[in-house]
């Protein structure tokens, strides 16, 4: 109930924040007409284009028609550019992120020119006049490139944007605006925009026309009145929907009355931002963190990625998430999905586990409360928790998804152990005696017949079967190993 009531604040605040706008609603008219009126005016240019020069946040302005300029901020033509694409301003200023974004670009091994499209006098206004200044600055990085194109003869194909909430939709249009056969190189949307885009036809929002390669980002289009901050359905070549997409871990409710505590109603903000600011922090972890890169599968939907059913990589069902994404033009929009930590680094370990389990106590469902140990060559996971819904009855498989955050290579030994919650002690005890079974046979209990593990990271498949075939059944609060069959199968030889 608390965290519904919440939602709605947290979505009041944010159309509170945009009705204290409406004053400059008036100023901001004015500012559309003067720009359509100077149209033809190919200096008058809203947008500034910063060449970021260092980590400090220096940057140097580059003026469409002034060569010298260019110069003068060391742009080097024969390197590749990345442009970055604000969103929506709050406040009129460029938020830290960007900062952040730009220095990790720098500190790629290959070097390039990273300029920050700066149209704050646009995107600081009410909201749909933001959202229609999106074409004007579109256009007006089109024309840039173009620019670029005559002068320096800088192919537009080397060119990447890379666009934020309402600066994707921006990158799109700048995309389909250019102008010629060519197409822009490559442009990332991070949680594009989803309120007056959502449903949207191709060419009114970011779409895979835009660019040679479009991938994209969804972090939070989890839906507050019928509307979510990041647009839901996939707008690119290839759509990542870290967590499901529609919020993410650390940003949960609970912490937002942390954030309260700490910033007081500006928490609010900072909270509605954690989600969907993530798309930004999952891309610069890609450009950060080389040795901990995501990988995310092709799948229908969240509750089938959960069953650990999608960890395929066979005929490039997976991808890499950020900077360093396969580029792969397809002709449908892909939607991949990942688990991924709280923090930085953000990547974490998929694994499907296929467990066989034989209910022997006919007509009784058993609740699934399980945990695990897994024995890795490198390290080891403990407890952890078997996320089943569902009863154990007669004779079935059970498929779900584990995470890890670390990587414990192979793996060799697991612990499977049945956790009684206090109450079914008694219960079971009671069971046990009313349950015939004549002397000799064994009590009944669960059989787990076999494990099956597929690793989505390397792709490896094992299977494990229980140690001891002596004693095959699982009683509550017991704990039983599993071993690799094939090892099994040798040492049994071996005999
Ligand atoms: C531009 O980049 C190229 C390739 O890295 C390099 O060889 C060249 O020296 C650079 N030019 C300038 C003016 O820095
Ligand atoms: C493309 O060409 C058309 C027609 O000449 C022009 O109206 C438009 O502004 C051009 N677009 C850009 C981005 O320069
Ligand atoms: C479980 O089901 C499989 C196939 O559905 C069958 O071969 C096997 O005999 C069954 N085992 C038990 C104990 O019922």
């Amino acid at each position: 109930m608390r965290s519904l009531q919440l939602s709605f604040l947290l979505l009041s605040c944010i159309i509170i924040s945009a009705n204290t706008y409406e004053g400059k609603k008036k100023e901001a008219l004015r500012s559309w007409s003067e720009l359509t009126r100077g149209k033809k005016d190919q200096q008058n240019f809203e947008t500034r284009f910063r060449l970021y020069t260092d980590r400090a946040g220096g940057n140097c302005q580059i003026f469409v028609n002034q060569l010298e300029t260019l110069d003068k901020c060391h742009f080097n033509a024969s390197l590749p550019l990345v442009m970055i694409v604000h969103g929506w301003s709050v406040d009129g200023i460029l938020e830290s992120w960007i900062w952040k974004m730009a220095a990790a670009l720098k500190s790629h091994p290959e070097p390039m020119n990273v300029i920050i499209a700066d149209w704050l006098t646009l995107a600081h206004q009410h909201y749909p006049i933001a959202v229609r200044n999106t074409r004007t600055t579109g256009h007006e990085i089109a024309r840039f490139l173009q620019w670029l194109e005559e002068s320096v003869q800088f192919s537009r194909s080397n060119a990447h944007l890379i666009g934020y909430s309402l600066g994707a939709h921006v990158s799109g249009f700048a995309g389909s605006f250019i102008n010629g056969t060519k197409k822009i190189g490559r442009i990332t949307g991070l949680d594009p925009a989803g309120p007056l885009f959502e449903g949207m036809s191709p060419t009114d929002r970011l779409s895979p026309d835009d660019a040679n390669f479009v991938d994209a980002i969804h972090t939070f289009t989890k839906q507050h009145m019928g509307l979510s901050v990041g647009i839901k359905q996939p707008v690119a070549h290839f759509d990542f929907y870290p967590n499901g997409g529609t919020f993410q871990p650390g940003c949960h409710i609970l912490h937002v009355y942390n954030h309260i505590a700490q910033l007081g109603i500006a928490g609010i903000t900072q909270t509605v931002k954690c989600a969907h600011e993530r798309s930004v922090h999952l891309f610069i972890d890609s450009l950060l963190h080389k040795d901990k890169q995501s990988t995310a599968y092709w799948c229908n939907d969240i509750n089938t990625f959960n069953k650990g059913l999608c960890l395929s990589c066979k005929k490039n069902r997976c991808n890499t998430l950020g900077y360093n994404i396969r580029e792969e033009r397809l002709p449908k929009s892909r939607r991949l999905f990942l688990k991924t930590r709280a923090h930085m680094p953000f990547k974490v370990y998929h694994y499907q586990f296929k467990i066989h389990i034989i209910n022997e106590i006919q007509g009784k469902p058993i609740d699934p409360a399980f945990t695990m140990s897994l024995t890795g060559t490198k390290a080891d996971a403990k407890n952890l928790h078997i996320p089943l819904v569902e009863s154990i009855t007669g004779n079935k498989t059970y498929s779900f998804l584990i995470t890890l955050d670390n990587d414990i290579g192979d793996i060799i030994m697991i612990k499977f152990k049945w956790e009684l919650p206090p109450l079914w002690g008694n219960i079971w005890d009671t069971f046990q005696t009313i349950i015939p079974w004549t002397k000799g046979t064994r009590r009944p209990g669960l059989i787990v017949k076999e494990i099956r593990v597929k690793a989505g990271e390397t792709q490896q498949k094992y299977t494990f079967c229980p140690q001891s075939t002596d004693n095959i059944h699982l009683h509550p609060s017991q704990e039983k190993i599993f071993v690799s069959c094939e090892d099994l199968f040798q040492t049994q030889n071996r005999k």
